[in-house]
């Protein structure tokens, strides 16, 4: 018994010759790989006992539609078989209409749909140019359209027109590949017109990570309004400064006289608060268009008011005090090494550009280096509170000083401190105040609590926890502020959960957590609470805790989920742009 299999193997095939030589098969195989030389494709199982079956094989010929498309071509160069004169015009194309039919949806609609022309020996073409249709017609002949930036826009015109998707599709990859400072606007605009989403985003993302190169060019100027606008408003703009986007929005604005009636409606996207104050006073207001608009006007006062008041930047938040940013950065402030005779802390501020990185990057420093400050994010400002500014090992060194830094403008300023000195307390933010709770000083552990109002700066004290407490944790959710665990007297404390409501101003106990958990830490997300980390003290011993557990509000219920794999003492970092 013979057996005849193919196997495809990438463009290589292979076939076996097999032996059954009872009780096992011997097999010889041969591999075939594709050149141009016809090949078998499949063979049918035979046997050669069996005389009267016949050997059965589908050969191709990968060459035949080239040979099929030569040979059209050579009819076409030698005028035989045309049966169509298509004009556009006053030039003429002689076509065989089976060769159109077979490319175009539209010319086999034309020629087979029972339409007028299905009969007529010359048609009349509109919507489309001659040259566009010339470039069409060479395609359907030859698979291969010649493109350059002069003609592109004919044949896209007329590939979507007679919708030969191959060609639009060959347009695209032109003109994806033609883009350039020079030419991108340009290339929007057919992305546009002829509604081609994969070439608009390549156009776009281009055009915001070359903005300021592309506003010097001459189709800058020409820019829709609309365009101009969606460019201006987009966070994506990342490396451009708001000065250079202002002169790139002045140049258009200027370069046509009518354009002074929209001037609001574009430069409301520029954001004057994040200038500098010398570039507001330099570069902006020396523009008549800036004072002699009643709104542009108006932006420039947003941006004086915020840039004078700045305890009172928080309440005039708008979509011009926005960093152009749309990515979450991971940064740590200051710190302390950990060897027990260096009293150091640092005062470096390190960032982690986005959430793939893994290297941090140095982003400034402070004013005075800390360690164990406490860190609340507002309205992307970053509060450092309290801390140490020496390291010691116990309260000792607790400061009331505070800092809050800008990362819109890089600056820091120095607000009120504290009324009193705190290490090793919570800060967290709730209805747009910062709350420090508990925490120790020289003298030993703190119940009183304080809240920081950006608009007065000022810190005033409220209700105090029920019990003093220090390296406990805190989370917000829904409008109320949690603190739990930390070192209290006994390891209920360190199980115990505080609640704070500020609509009263009252402090009550819940649920305490299933485990003790000191220095640990809390996060809220989706209405929970979940507790992680952390560790326990045990008479002279201490264990990391790995359990998680989360507090549904709703409820007052503790769960617990699965644990943590290593221990995770507590970490002071915090999510700003
Ligand atoms: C082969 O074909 C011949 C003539 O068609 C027939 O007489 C014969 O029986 C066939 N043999 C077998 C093994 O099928
Ligand atoms: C520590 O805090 C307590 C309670 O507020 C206060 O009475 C005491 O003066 C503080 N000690 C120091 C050294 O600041």
């Amino acid at each position: 018994m013979m057996v005849c299999v193919a196997v495809e193997l990438g463009i290589c095939f292979q076939t076996a010759l097999c032996y059954s030589i009872s009780p096992s098969m011997l097999c010889r195989y041969t591999t075939y790989c594709f050149n141009l030389k016809p090949a078998c494709l499949s063979c049918s199982v035979f046997s050669m006992a069996d005389k009267n079956s016949t050997l059965k094989c589908t050969f191709s010929a990968p060459g035949h539609s080239t040979t099929l498309l030569q040979g059209l071509a050579s009819l076409r160069a030698q005028a035989q078989l045309l049966d169509v004169i298509l004009t556009i015009n006053n030039e003429v194309f002689q076509v065989h209409k089976v060769v159109l039919a077979a490319c175009s949806d539209y010319f086999r609609a034309m020629f087979t749909g029972g339409m007028r022309e299905a009969s007529q020996d010359v048609i009349e073409l509109k919507g489309v140019s001659a040259k566009g249709l010339k470039h069409i017609i060479d395609f359907a002949y030859s698979a291969e359209v010649t493109l350059d930036l002069d003609c592109i826009q004919d044949v896209l015109g007329a590939a979507v027109f007679l919708q030969m998707v191959p060609v639009v599709e060959l347009c695209e990859e032109f003109l994806k590949s033609a883009m350039s400072v020079e030419t991108c606007l340009n290339i929007g605009q057919m992305a546009t017109t002829f509604s081609l989403a994969s070439l608009k985003e390549s156009v776009d993302a281009f055009t915001f990570r070359h903005f300021l190169q592309i506003s010097e060019e001459e189709d800058f100027l020409h820019l829709p309004l609309e365009r101009l606008v969606f460019f201006l408003q987009s966070n994506k703009l990342q490396s451009c400064s708001e000065i250079d986007l202002f002169r790139a929005a002045v140049r258009w604005l200027q370069y046509d006289p009518t354009r002074r009636a929209s001037a609001s409606q574009v430069l409301c996207h520029i954001r004057f608060p994040l200038m500098k104050s010398s570039e507001l006073v330099d570069n902006v207001q020396t523009f008549d268009i800036m004072v002699e608009d009643v709104l542009c006007r108006q932006y420039l006062l947003e941006a004086f008011n915020y840039q004078i008041l700045p305890f009172r930047q928080h309440e005039m938040q708008s979509p011009r005090t926005t960093i152009r940013s749309d990515v979450l950065s991971l940064i740590t402030f200051g710190g302390t090494p950990y060897t027990d005779n260096d009293r150091t802390v640092s005062c470096k501020v390190f960032c982690l550009p986005d959430a793939g990185g893994r290297q941090f990057k140095e982003l400034t420093e402070m004013e005075v280096g800390s360690s164990h400050s406490c860190v609340a994010v507002l309205d992307n400002f970053v509060y450092i509170v309290g801390g140490q500014h020496l390291q010691y090992r116990s309260g000792e060194g607790a400061v009331d000083i505070c800092y809050r830094y800008d990362p819109h403008l890089n600056q820091w300023l120095r607000i009120q401190a504290m009324q009193e000195s705190r290490i090793q307390f919570q800060l967290n933010v709730l209805h747009g105040m910062v709350y420090a709770t508990g925490g120790r000083n020289r003298s030993g552990s703190l119940a009183s609590v304080e809240k920081y109002c950006p608009k007065d700066n000022e810190w005033t004290y409220v209700c105090s926890l029920k019990r003093r407490t220090w390296g406990h944790a805190g989370a917000t959710v829904g409008d109320k502020l949690y603190i739990s665990g930390g070192y209290g007297i006994s390891v209920e404390d360190k199980k115990a959960l505080h609640c704070y409501d500020p609509a009263v101003d009252q402090w009550e106990f819940k649920t305490p957590m299933n485990e003790p958990r000191v220095l640990h830490a809390m996060v809220s997300a989706n209405n929970r609470i979940y507790a992680l980390g952390g560790r326990m003290d045990h008479v002279d011993r201490c264990f990391d805790v790995l359990a998680v557990e989360y507090y549904v509000p709703e409820t007052d219920q503790w769960t617990t989920v699965s644990p943590m794999r290593a221990a995770k003492k507590k970490t002071k970092t915090c999510i700003p742009h």
